[in-house]
């Protein structure tokens, strides 16, 4: 048996010292140590050696049972160091060739519009405020003075999730929902997504934005709002436009006025931008209803206030000179990358 183990210990020290990858040197583990390794099966015929003769043979397999361990350790140390060797040698980073260029993204052309329309209100004492685009029938229609049968109804005829329940068509809804809070003065801007079961076309999408706009507070008039619009629509095409109120019905306001600015392109004469007319049509607004109000607990003997509505995609068309409203939507960075 000494013979075996001294045998068996000096072939395995061998294998070990010529094993050159971890693999090969876990073989050997296995073979020796293991389970079913020769050095485990000799451990194990251990229970038939002589009482006498147990103490020298355990020191002896225990010392071939250290060599064999100090071995595999020593080699595998050595096969480390060669692997990292070789991975360093493989790895290298060639720091001076040109780096990979990151394109970088910047703001769509609806939300730079949005942000240059918040920025004037913003200095006019506005707050930005925001609404649910899924949104009750109730605040969408019926608290904006449009009962069940009311034609602007079919105008907007939407997307319904049931019968309560639809994607708003206006933003005109936030108003109600920041009425309904109770705190004035209000001064809010609300921007947002809209849906209308439309057809997609150049100027018709079945989803796009609007920015709503209201003030309550006491002794609001229709100048408040006409000086207010333009203001607004100076700082964004410029000092030299006009405006003009055209009267209009919107059921939640009244009066009711939609509003054209004289054509920045062409100053008024008539160009291809504004069709020929001179004039550009750019949003509806009027006196808030006093039924609108008084159904929001809003105290008519006091308070009176204004609202308007801006077509997102109708400023960013306009501002940019784009003439199709699909572009925008498309996300064709070849248009995007315009802005
Ligand atoms: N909600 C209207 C629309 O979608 C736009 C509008 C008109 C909003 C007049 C207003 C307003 O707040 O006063 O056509």
């Amino acid at each position: 048996m000494k013979e075996r183990l001294k045998e068996l210990t000096e072939s395995t020290v061998g294998k070990i010292k010529a094993a050159v990858d971890a693999a090969a040197l876990n073989e050997i583990r296995v073979a020796i140590l293991g389970k079913k390794g020769e050095l485990t099966a000799i451990l194990k015929g251990m229970k038939d050696v002589p009482p006498e003769e147990k103490p020298e043979m355990g020191r002896i397999v225990n010392e071939a049972r250290e060599a064999i361990e100090t071995a595999l350790k020593t080699a595998g140390d050595r096969i480390k160091n060669i692997e990292l060797e070789k991975r360093l040698k493989e790895e290298v980073i060639d720091v001076t060739l040109p780096g990979k260029k990151n394109k970088k993204g910047h703001r769509h052309p609806n939300r730079i519009a949005l942000e240059e329309v918040e920025k004037i209100f913003i200095g006019m004492g506005y707050e930005v405020v925001h609404g649910p685009e899924v949104e009750y029938d109730y605040y969408n229609f019926e608290a904006l003075n449009i009962p069940a049968d009311h034609p602007a109804k079919d105008e907007q005829d939407t997307f319904y999730i049931n019968d309560k329940i639809v994607l708003r068509t206006q933003t005109s809804p936030v108003q109600v929902r920041v009425m309904e809070k109770g705190k004035i003065p209000i001064r809010m801007i609300a921007p947002g997504r809209v849906f209308r079961a439309d057809e997609v076309d150049a100027t018709h999408s079945p989803c796009f934005h609007q920015i709503e706009g209201m003030v309550i507070d006491e002794g609001i008039t229709f100048a408040d709002l006409k000086g207010t619009l333009e203001v607004f629509a100076k700082k964004l095409f410029g000092e030299n436009v006009a405006l003009k109120f055209r009267p209009h019905h919107f059921p939640f306001t009244e009066p009711s006025a939609e509003v054209d600015v004289t054509c920045f392109k062409c100053g008024g004469k008539g160009c291809r931008m504004c069709k020929g007319e001179g004039w550009i049509e750019i949003l509806g607004c009027g006196m808030i209803h006093p039924k609108v109000l008084e159904r929001c607990n809003v105290d008519t003997s006091k308070y009176s206030g204004f609202a308007f509505g801006i077509g997102l995609e109708r400023i960013a068309l306009l501002k940019y000179e784009i003439d199709d409203m699909r572009l925008l939507y498309e996300n064709d960075v070849r248009f995007l990358g315009q802005f």
